[in-house]
């Protein structure tokens, strides 16, 4: 990493016994709990970025007039980090997600907090709660950034003043079946992201957007939504909170090419690369419900899987909507979502030789 700013530590006079500690990192529910302390800074339009800090985790003061509640304005991100076998700390690809950052702040008229500030909050707060840092093989600290608008006004314009906060929780699974294949509903009359729109960015709205659907999923016995393009209604998307990928009986895999309505998820574009490397074909394009759906009858797609930070690589064992519920193969985890699951987790883990620098030690 570059040369980084400090950050001002204000250690938590009452952090969580060790003991307990211990028990919360057993076996992690995804964001269940938060550690001890938050890491933070201030902008203001007069001062730029100021008062760069690490305090005990604490609610938040608000005012009620804060332009986020109102409007929206708000980014965040999502990364991991990752206990080694010899002890050590690390972190995967921070500086994508610092540019992704960056760029969702830019459509978002939130001031861009520049890389070095990006990576030295969240180093500072590993550093601090590195207790937090699960020992366990599938297990990892998801380290959680975000600016919103904090400036007390009812005009609809970008903030004058903002916050950016970096908290941190233990992850185990995301979905509560842990690697067992889930099952997926098709949203059908609501759409997440539209061309032009702010899919393609990390803003609360696209998530907010996502719960209706995500309800009616789990009312149809499905852990998680797919959306169909908003122009075509045809095309699969991207799920409620991580990216699709589909493989062929030949070997070909197909995900959604990011048409400016799709997150560029820092684990697709690592998935992509693995499989590019093991030899498959990696086709980005639109990826029409009809085929996949005709594909899983004659057995030409013969896996699907979901691929997000927090979801890992999440293998998909049914697709679901009104009129079909399909079975992805026999419903069981596919050979090539099993093996780039296994050949991501064990780079990141520190298992397999990190060949593409992808890895960044806290
Ligand atoms: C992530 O994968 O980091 C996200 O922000 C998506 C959310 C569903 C956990």
């Amino acid at each position: 990493l570059p040369p980084v700013p400090e950050f001002a530590l204000h250690p938590n006079p009452h952090p969580v016994p060790p003991d307990a500690r211990a028990a919360a990192l057993e076996a992690p529910r995804f964001g269940a709990v938060v550690t001890d302390h938050m890491a933070r800074m201030t902008w203001t339009s007069e001062d730029g970025w100021l008062d760069r800090r690490v305090e005990p985790y604490a609610p938040l003061a608000l005012e009620p007039a804060a332009l986020v509640l109102h409007y929206g304005q708000e980014i965040f991100e999502g990364l991991k980090a990752y206990r080694h076998p010899d002890g050590s700390v690390w972190g995967f690809r921070p500086e994508a997600n610092a540019a992704r950052f960056a760029a969702s702040a830019r459509r978002m008229a939130l001031p861009e907090l520049p890389v070095e500030d990006f990576l030295a909050s969240v180093r500072a707060l590993v550093t601090v709660d590195q207790a937090w840092v699960p020992p366990a093989d599938d297990a990892s600290l998801y380290l959680r950034p975000v600016m919103f608008a904090s400036e007390p006004n009812l005009l609809v314009r970008a903030a004058r003043r903002v916050e950016y906060v970096v908290i941190a929780s233990p992850a185990g699974a995301y979905f509560a079946g842990g690697a067992a294949p889930v099952s997926i509903w098709v949203a059908q009359d609501l759409h997440r992201a539209s061309p032009g729109g702010t899919g393609a960015v990390k803003t609360m709205g696209n998530y907010g957007a996502s719960l209706a659907s995500q309800a009616e999923a789990y009312r149809h016995g499905c852990e998680q939504v797919c959306f169909l393009d908003a122009v075509s209604g045809r095309n699969l998307e991207e799920l409620g909170g991580m990216n699709l990928v589909a493989v062929r009986a030949d070997g070909t895999v197909l995900t959604p090419a990011l048409d400016g309505a799709i997150l560029p998820g820092i684990t697709r574009d690592a998935v992509l690369r693995l499989l590019a490397a093991d030899g498959h074909e990696v086709v980005e394009r639109a990826l029409p419900l009809e085929e996949v759906l005709a594909g899983l009858a004659s057995g030409e797609v013969t896996e699907l899987f979901a691929c997000g930070t927090g979801a890992g690589v999440s293998p998909i064992g049914r697709l679901v909507g009104h009129g079909f519920d399909a079975r992805v193969a026999d419903g069981g985890v596919g050979p090539v979502t099993a093996r780039v699951r296994a050949q991501l987790m064990d780079i990141q883990h520190g298992r397999a030789p990190d060949e593409r620098g992808w890895m960044v030690r806290w």
